[in-house]
């Protein structure tokens, strides 16, 4: 059975790949993943954040010292090893990269340009194979507009663009008026690939203490259904890769998606409930159905129910909107 597929221009082995998650942090569970068959895999990201607070710490630390102010004295001086996350993150890659033969994608998380974007030439030259760009960004500035947002998203693509020639992919939210239309302009200025859908995770409010407090819920393999309707809609009118994350926990989950167009499909919530091993269960079971169902490779089954090529193309829009509220009997 010949599995596999093209992701970035790497050609990969089989569409699993495993998307951020700290299971990349541990390099074991970054073996048993190749072991159990992950074609790539996509590390933890390094935040924008984190990047920013030690470089304005160093600067901070170099200028006063440099100036001889008087606060520079309640400093600790900065030990020669002293290792910032962006070094950790180096190092990780650098150790991944020698442990493991499957390509390894870094990931940055941020919304601005500016010096933090600086470091993507260090993870290309610690040994990253790809680039994911995930922009979490909350519009929760109501001045700004749509066409804003979108900006800040090209902003930071050509910014990585100018620094990278490794393969660079953009992982979305599904929150854009228009997501196709987003990812076209995306592949126009210089993307490789998008990977649908980032996943936003909602603040609760308790209500005894009124405390606003974040939740971390795992996915349900109900939540791919979003990413497949728009890989079905884009699938066949870009060329860009198409990946699919958000809800993908079992072999039905991962054929759907390739149905639909995607050229890989990213596991997060599956592995981490059911351990590193799990990859392999889902790996024979859609190497077994494409068996039994006479396909004899990935590439035949990519894009076969995409809108382009479905039988009931308008399935995938408004059309039938109404017949599915109607469907419902109480
Ligand atoms: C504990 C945890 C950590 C994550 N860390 C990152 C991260 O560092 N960077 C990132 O882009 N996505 C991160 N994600 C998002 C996942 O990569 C993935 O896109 C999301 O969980 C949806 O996929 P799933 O339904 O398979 O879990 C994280 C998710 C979880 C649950």
């Amino acid at each position: 059975m010949d599995l596999t597929t093209d992701y970035l221009g790497l050609k990969l082995a089989n569409p699993l790949v495993p998307s951020a998650s700290p299971l990349s942090k541990d390099i074991d569970s970054v073996r048993r993943l190749e072991d159990a068959g992950a074609a790539a895999i996509v590390m933890y990201s390094l935040f924008e954040e984190e990047v920013r607070a030690e470089d304005q710490f160093m600067d901070a630390y170099l200028y006063n010292q440099d100036i001889g102010h008087s606060e520079a004295d309640s400093y600790r001086p900065v030990s020669v090893d002293y290792q910032t996350r962006t070094d950790e993150y180096l190092a990780h890659i650098f150790s991944l990269k020698r442990a493991v033969d499957i390509p390894v994608v870094a990931s940055l998380n941020g919304v601005t340009t500016g010096g933090w974007i600086e470091h993507a030439l260090e993870l290309q030259e610690a040994g990253a194979d790809a680039l994911e760009l995930n922009v979490y960004h909350v519009a929760a500035d109501i001045t700004q507009s749509g066409q804003d947002i979108e900006q800040m998203y090209l902003d930071v693509l050509t910014a990585l663009r100018s620094q990278v020639r490794i393969p660079l992919v953009m992982k979305l939210s599904p929150y854009f008026s228009s997501v196709a239309n987003m990812v076209t302009i995306l592949e126009d200025s210089g993307a490789d690939g998008v990977s649908l859908f980032n996943r936003f995770y909602q603040p609760s409010i308790d209500i005894e203490t009124r405390a606003v407090s974040p939740e971390l819920n795992l996915s349900t393999s109900q939540e791919s259904l979003l990413a497949m309707r728009w890989i079905a809609i884009l699938s066949g009118k870009v060329n860009i890769t198409l990946a699919a994350t958000g809800g993908v926990h079992t072999a039905d989950d991962v054929i759907r998606m390739v149905m639909a167009g995607a050229d890989v499909t990213h596991m997060c919530s599956a592995l981490l409930i059911n351990g590193p091993g799990y990859l392999g269960k889902v790996l024979a079971e859609v190497s077994g159905w494409l068996e039994e169902n006479e396909y004899e490779s990935i590439a035949q089954l990519k894009g076969c129910t995409s809108q382009q090529h479905a039988l009931d193309p308008v399935a995938y829009e408004r059309s039938n909107y109404m017949q599915v509220l109607n469907s419902y009997k109480p």
